[in-house]
């Protein structure tokens, strides 16, 4: 290549130059838009994955002029872009930024946002393609999209330009729903002004490089491909275990806790994908139904179950890396005797032909010991202990660990012969590394998830009923359950209470 890099030269993706479009960012003063989302879209526009013609609008309450806004989104791009070195490109990106002040509940803001989407600047060069994304607080989700229905902005590009349709989109940020019920009401809101074709529910999980490598990993490699399964796997264990508490967000945290947070939707992404059959196709529909069939598969969990699967915990002052941290019940907006988990180990079974037996732990925490994400499955030892007859002091179960972040990789555990004339076999790993073998940093999951929605591809996206499955599933463990699970402590920046060994069946762990 010659010449200096410009924006949106960079080479398409495998599909081709994404559509021209108009994003429209519900929530634009907030932490999403200025951490993830405005840097995402900077960085895809580096890429060149950002078509030229598209235009950003951030719509939030405060007054600003456009030129403020693009301001603070240099600041945004200079902080959490993968990019931030190439800021020699923003200014050809700023020009495609714009902002518009209105209340979520103000007709009058609509009526705006309507004339500036028709006006000649943005309906010519974007086609009359538009994606809405609601990053706002959830309790806004249901005032905009009765709104975008009633001023005609779900359906903009059909309505005023008959036979030359645009499309028009919506993503839908998490939590989606606080329950059954919520997420039910959610799902009848959105899909009265919108088809389901149209709507986007967000679970950033699917966007990274290495939960998307699950399904890849498992159905490309026979080696593996053909242990996947109750006669050879022993457990599963899904861990998420962060170093941060709630990060100023105690508010939200406290209705929430780590079920709602965490589990409902991160952690049961990965153990649908980690259980899911093979799809008839590599395609949204196909996936998405797998998907969907894992959750009907999970044994239901009756309120007498709940003290032999569930552990909750809190977390106390302790020290994270070093540094003291205050217990959760001392976080701001968090009340002295808050019952709300940070913490849960849930056992589930998936009881079906493949899984029925094998246990998946699940296990979720704020402010462990360190940042970890992973799935580790153990294997079945052969029936036959040979080695044990034969006088050796033990075998090792070989271990198959997916590490999601950081360090991000998969490696393999086996036992050898350890040199010399006992026979003592030692447990070692074969190990594979992205940063050894892929130096460059993977785009963030939002970049790719932008990139998708743009592309019109929901593959990695919740279906409704994908939802309305889980908030089911989970339903006994969101009420008032602290007698039959009490919450136990455990010091900040430790693995979790110890209690919650206690659930791993001795015989199935
Ligand atoms: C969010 C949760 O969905 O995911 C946060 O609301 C959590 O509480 C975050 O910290 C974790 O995401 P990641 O990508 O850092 O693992």
């Amino acid at each position: 290549m010659t010449g200096p890099a410009t924006l949106f030269s960079g080479s398409p993706t495998t599909n081709g130059m994404p559509p021209p479009l108009t994003i429209i960012i519900f929530g634009a003063s907030g932490d999403l838009t200025h951490r993830k989302l405005l840097p995402a879209l900077f960085d895809q526009a580096v890429d060149g994955l950002l078509h030229p013609e598209t235009r950003i609008v951030g719509v939030a309450r405060s007054p600003k002029t456009h030129g403020e806004f693009r301001e603070e989104i240099l600041t945004s791009v200079q902080t959490f872009s993968r990019y931030s070195g190439k800021l020699d490109l923003f200014p050809e990106f700023e020009k495609r930024i714009f902002y518009h002040a209105m209340t979520f509940e103000d007709p009058n803001g609509y009526n705006a946002l309507r004339t500036t989407l028709l006006s000649e600047d943005f309906r010519n060069p974007t086609k009359g393609n538009v994606l809405y994304y609601l990053a706002t607080p959830p309790s806004y989700f249901v005032p905009i999209i009765r709104n975008l229905g009633a001023y005609g902005l779900s359906a903009i590009n059909e309505s005023e330009t008959p036979g030359e349709k645009g499309f028009t989109r919506i993503i839908v940020e998490k939590p989606f729903g606080h329950d059954l019920a919520s997420a039910q009401d959610l799902n009848r809101e959105v899909l009265q002004v919108f088809r389901e074709n149209q709507v986007f529910r967000i679970d950033h999980y699917l966007g990274k490089e290495t939960v998307q490598n699950i399904v890849v990993f498992r159905l490309s490699n026979p080696v593996f491909g053909s242990l996947w399964s109750n006669v050879h796997v022993k457990s599963v264990h899904i861990t998420v275990h962060e170093a941060v508490g709630v990060e100023g967000r105690g508010a939200y945290f406290e209705e929430a806790g780590i079920l709602r947070d965490m589990v409902q939707n991160h952690l049961f992404q990965l153990m649908t994908l980690t259980a899911m059959e093979p799809p008839v196709a590599f395609e949204a529909q196909a996936i998405r139904d797998e998907k969907v069939k894992v959750l009907r598969s999970l044994r239901p969990i009756r309120t007498e179950d709940i003290p032999r699967i569930l552990v909750r915990g809190q977390y106390t002052v302790g020290e994270v890396a070093g540094v003291p941290v205050p217990g959760y019940r001392n976080e701001p907006k968090i009340p002295p005797t808050s019952d709300t988990p940070t913490f849960a180990r849930i056992k589930v079974e998936v009881q079906n032909w493949r899984w029925a037996g094998v246990p998946f732990y699940l296990t979720a925490g704020k402010r462990m010991s360190r940042r970890e994400t992973s799935i580790r499955i153990v294997f079945k030892e052969f029936p036959f202990a040979l080695f044990r007859l034969a006088g050796c002091p033990g075998t090792v179960p070989n271990e198959l660990v997916i590490r999601i972040q950081p360090n991000e990789g998969i490696s393999l555990r086996f036992g050898i012969k350890r040199p010399g004339g006992q026979l003592v076999i030692d447990p070692v790993e074969m190990d594979f590394s992205y940063q050894t073998a892929y130096h460059d940093k993977a785009p963030d999951a939002y970049e790719r998830l932008l990139h998708d929605a743009i592309a019109g591809d929901s593959t990695l996206f919740a279906r409704n009923d994908e939802v309305e499955r889980s908030w089911t599933f989970i339903a006994p463990l969101l009420g008032d359950i602290s007698r039959l699970s009490p919450l136990r402590f455990y010091t900040a920046g430790t693995d979790g209470p110890e209690e919650q060994d206690r659930i791993n069946d001795p015989d199935t762990a």
